[in-house]
């Protein structure tokens, strides 16, 4: 069924408490859901109480303690589907109580409560909670929970929510713990974990002096690897308290990790449950990157506390609310942790990769969507990272300090509410007493805005003319396309690079930056500065708004941007669009030679920044780090991502011969050590050898022989990525190495799978359907699905868009057979075979066809709405 944002109806009923029993048992979980139940004054009068419930089997029901017959004779008013339980007639106020079975052992979902690992633990978000016990399943009911679970003593650790206030036995081998969570809460953040777990813990102290005990619960023998999450946990909480002046609000914060799960982790009040991939990690078993991950991914789920949880969803429309707020403040957090500027460029990259391709596809939605089949198909990059932009533009626009006092409103007027993005905007609006009504746009509209730029001579030397103008593109959603509030963060660089200030008016202050804020479809813009002609325009600095920049920039200009602009996303940025040009050059005409005078020229711009000791060595890596291909084709028509990505491998090749010296001295194993001892200088190292080993460089080769053994293990990934998709001697002998290695430790092994699955040289269908079998592979486990195959689809375009659709059809294949288990997982990893536009007539074609084998054997509404919309 197709749900509409515009038709919210509040609950007809408010839950004021609830008292839950689970009671697991190794053939089946009983579950008892307690409702203290009262009518809501702003419902429709006499709407029945509406329970969900799914998947579940209902065992018993009662009303004020009045046992009601349940099946054939259940009385009038009474009604129950295969998706929840309707009562009619209750008094405004009312107690029922549920009860129902369910089978976690079976639940290969990974929705609701299962087995992982050996433990039991639950994911609610969105909607759960329905799989575990009949309950008011929506955002907008927020209640206190009380929970009492029993299992058998095979299983030491009983978690929930809030805090433990009783715990006992029962007979000889079974035990109990009640939770009590204080805060009232809706049902997708309620959890449990019941499990025989490692536990490290750490001690916290609130700004205001709250004692809290900070708990990391991990499956037996991890325990040496939660020493980084926790560390980033509590830079977290000391982070949310210094910028935002929010603090911990209960005595005990856990974080468990587990095997299977679907997403990357979850905010659960309280009891935070996490892939264990983002838990566990030391330098010895997880790259810098792994380790920036985990940092940043704890910090999200930690800053939901107040920003999901605290204050929460009305319903799941409004999902940006919470998650592009999320990710904008977990972004700030890691930029304030390592480098803004490094770290803007990471998060534009993947905005560029992930969001922009969707937003052109045929799953295109608004960052708040109006229509939705399964709202597991809306955790998207653009609720997420385009939300995520579109808060940043707000902070930017209404500067630190209003941004704050607008966050200080939103959370005195809802705490303890389920509220909408309006509300939202109208607390950042009334703190600053300004008018963000044009904001509400990006809330509403699809598509990533196109903003042209170009300069026309004004009416002398000191005079520039630039004309703005903004095209909103047609996209699958066929939203709105009305001019959107885009913020232009502007300078001008003179012939030696240095800012110069430059006016707006003529009358107006000189200053370095501008940010000017586009509101209309066409802006012409005077600038003032007494060569203003013969500047370089610096445009949408720090990428100032996520709008794809067509702009009149010469290549010339661009270097000189890329090695002189203050603003170090604008440096890098120039540097992508400068490479992407030659790789696009290259892909359209693979038979002509690669242009060696202008390659000649960038390499001689890298090479300036490679020599200057004031860039971080982080920044040197980003800036010989090749755009993905997904952004490359954006600027091919129809895209070829094959051609693309031997282009890409060319483009490579002939840098890294241009750039010899400096690969060369970082062959050298004095040198090469001294990069190893900090993180940037290993992604630089890394980036080094890769080049080197392009260029078909010898020494090359035993250098990846050597790193791959090292003891880190962002310089040994480092030498599998520089081989990888290289056809040299050693590429075999360094991916067994890393193997044997590693082959006891299944969370470093997932390394070597998406390795093997992403090679352009062995990363064959045969050679999958191989790593399938490999003992360390389990198909109920999402991680290995992912590794094996949604690396091969976004990472191996030579084999999964293979001239005679092979790829296609295998992946089509595997999509049906996960979408029997996992239904969530399928329409996820589905994506990249829905997004069929681009492509020649043919490939189109054979997306299509295997598309209509998908979709006739999908069982899943996940599935099948991703897959009707790719074929409509
Ligand atoms: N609330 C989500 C987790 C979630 C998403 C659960 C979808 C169920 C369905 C969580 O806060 C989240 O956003 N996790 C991200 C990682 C985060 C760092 C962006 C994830 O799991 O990918
Ligand atoms: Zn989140």
């Amino acid at each position: 069924m197709l749900k509409r944002r515009q038709d919210y109806q509040p609950p007809a009923f408010l839950v004021i408490s609830v008292f839950i029993t689970i009671d697991i048992k190794d053939d089946a979980t009983d579950v008892t859901t307690k409702l203290a139940v009262r009518r809501n004054p702003d419902a429709a009068a006499d709407t029945p109480l509406w329970l969900d419930g799914q998947n579940i089997e209902l065992t018993r029901l009662a009303i004020d303690s009045v046992e009601l017959p349940i099946g054939q004779d259940m009385p009038d008013g009474v009604d129950v589907s295969d998706h929840g339980l309707s009562v009619a007639g209750l008094a405004d106020e009312a107690v029922v109580e549920v009860q129902s079975r369910c089978y976690p052992q079976d639940n290969t979902a990974l929705e609701g409560l299962y087995l992982s690992g050996g433990m039991y633990c639950t994911q609610c978000e969105p909607e759960g909670f329905r799989r575990i016990g009949y309950f008011p399943d929506r955002p907008d009911v927020m209640s206190v929970f009380t929970v009492r679970i029993e299992a058998s003593t095979a299983f030491p650790q009983i978690l929930s929510n809030g805090n433990l206030i009783e715990t006992g036995a029962v007979g000889a081998d079974r035990h109990f713990a009640v939770w009590h969570d204080p805060h009232p809460k809706p049902s997708y953040l309620f959890a449990i974990v019941v499990g025989d777990l490692d536990c490290v813990t750490s001690p916290y102290v609130t700004a205001s002096g709250r004692a809290v005990d900070l708990k990391i619960y991990v499956e037996k023998g991890n325990a040496e690897l939660t020493a980084h999450a926790m560390d980033s946990l509590i830079r977290s909480m000391r982070w949310d308290e210094q910028e935002y002046g929010l603090e911990y609000d209960l005595d005990l914060f856990q974080i468990v990790a587990v095997s299977h799960f679907n997403m990357g982790a979850m905010e659960n009040k309280g009891l935070n449950i996490f892939n264990s991939k983002f838990v566990l990690a030391d330098t010895a078993t997880a790259t810098d990157d792994d380790l920036h991950r985990v940092e940043s991914i704890v910090a999200h789920e930690y800053f939901h506390n107040w920003t999901g949880n605290r204050v929460t969803c009305r319903d799941w429309f409004q999902l940006t609310l919470k998650e592009g707020l999320t990710v904008f403040r977990d972004q700030c957090f890691s930029a304030d942790m390592h480098d803004a500027g490094v770290q803007r460029a990471n998060d534009v990259a993947l905005l560029r990769a992930a969001q922009f391709p969707e937003d052109r596809g045929p799953t295109a939605h608004p960052i708040r969507p109006e229509t939705y089949k399964e709202i597991n198909n809306f955790y998207t990059a653009t609720v997420y990272e385009k939300g995520a932009e579109v808060i940043r533009m707000l902070a930017g626009f209404l500067g630190k300090d209003g941004f704050r006092k607008g966050m200080d409103l939103y959370f005195a007027r809802h705490d303890g509410h389920a509220v909408t993005c309006d509300d939202f905007l109208a607390a950042m609006a009334d703190a600053n007493n300004v008018n963000l009504d044009g904001f509400q746009g990006w809330y509403q509209q699809a598509g990533t805005p196109q903003l042209r730029v170009r300069r026309h001579a004004g009416d002398d030397v000191s005079q520039l003319l630039l004309s703005l103008s903004q095209q909103i593109p047609d996209t699958a959603a066929q939203t709105p396309r009305n001019a959107l509030p885009i913020s232009l963060r502007l300078a001008f660089l003179d012939q030696q690079g240095k800012i110069v200030p430059t006016r707006l008016a003529t009358d107006a202050a000189a200053q370095d930056e501008h940010v000017i804020l586009l509101t209309e479809e066409h802006l012409e813009q005077r600038i003032y500065a007494p060569q203003a002609a013969n500047l370089t325009p610096s445009i949408l600095r720090n990428f100032s708004a996520p709008v794809v920049v067509d702009d009149d920039l010469s290549p010339d200009e661009r270097r000189h941007i890329m090695r002189y602009d203050t603003d170090l996303f604008n440096r890098w940025d120039s540097a992508q669009t400068l490479v992407s040009d030659e790789i696009l050059a290259i892909a359209a005409d693979p038979q002509a030679a690669v242009n060696s005078d202008r390659i000649a020229a960038l390499a001689d711009g890298v090479s300036h920044i490679l020599d200057d000791p004031n860039c971080l060595d982080y920044f040197k890596a980003a800036i010989v780090t090749l755009p993905a291909i997904s952004v490359l084709e954006s600027r091919m028509k129809p895209a070829d991502p094959v051609a693309l990505f031997n282009a890409r491998l060319a483009f490579e090749a002939a840098l890294a011969q241009q750039l010899h010296g400096h690969y060369q001295a970082a062959l050298d194993p004095k040198k090469s050590a001294q990069l190893a001892d900090t993180a940037g200088g290993r992604a630089l190292l890394n980036r080094l050898l890769a080049l080197a080993v392009a260029a078909g460089d010898a020494q090359a080769d035993e250098r990846a022989m050597a790193h791959v053994l090292d003891s880190n293990m962002t310089v040994s990934q480092g030498a599998l990525a520089a081989v990888n998709n290289r056809p040299t001697v050693v590429r075999e002998s360094v991916l067994s190495a890393f193997h044997d290695r590693w082959q006891d430790n299944a969370l470093v092994l997932e390394k070597w799978f998406s390795f093997e699955s992403m090679s352009c040289i062995s990363g064959r269908i045969e050679r999958l359907q191989e790593l399938m079998q490999h003992p360390a592979f389990d198909p109920k486990n999402p991680n290995k699905l992912r590794v094996v195959l949604g690396a091969f689809m976004s990472g191996n375009p030579v084999r999964f868009y293979a001239e005679d659709g092979s790829g296609f059809e295998f992946i089509a294949g595997c999509l049906i057979d996960i979408d029997k288990r996992n239904p969530q997982l399928a329409a996820r990893m589905a994506l990249p075979l829905t997004r069929i536009g681009a492509y020649s007539e043919q490939r189109q074609q054979q997306m299509r066809t295997v598309l209509k084998t998908v979709q006739a054997a999908a069982q899943s509404n996940d599935l099948s709405e991703v897959i009707d919309k790719a074929l409509v």
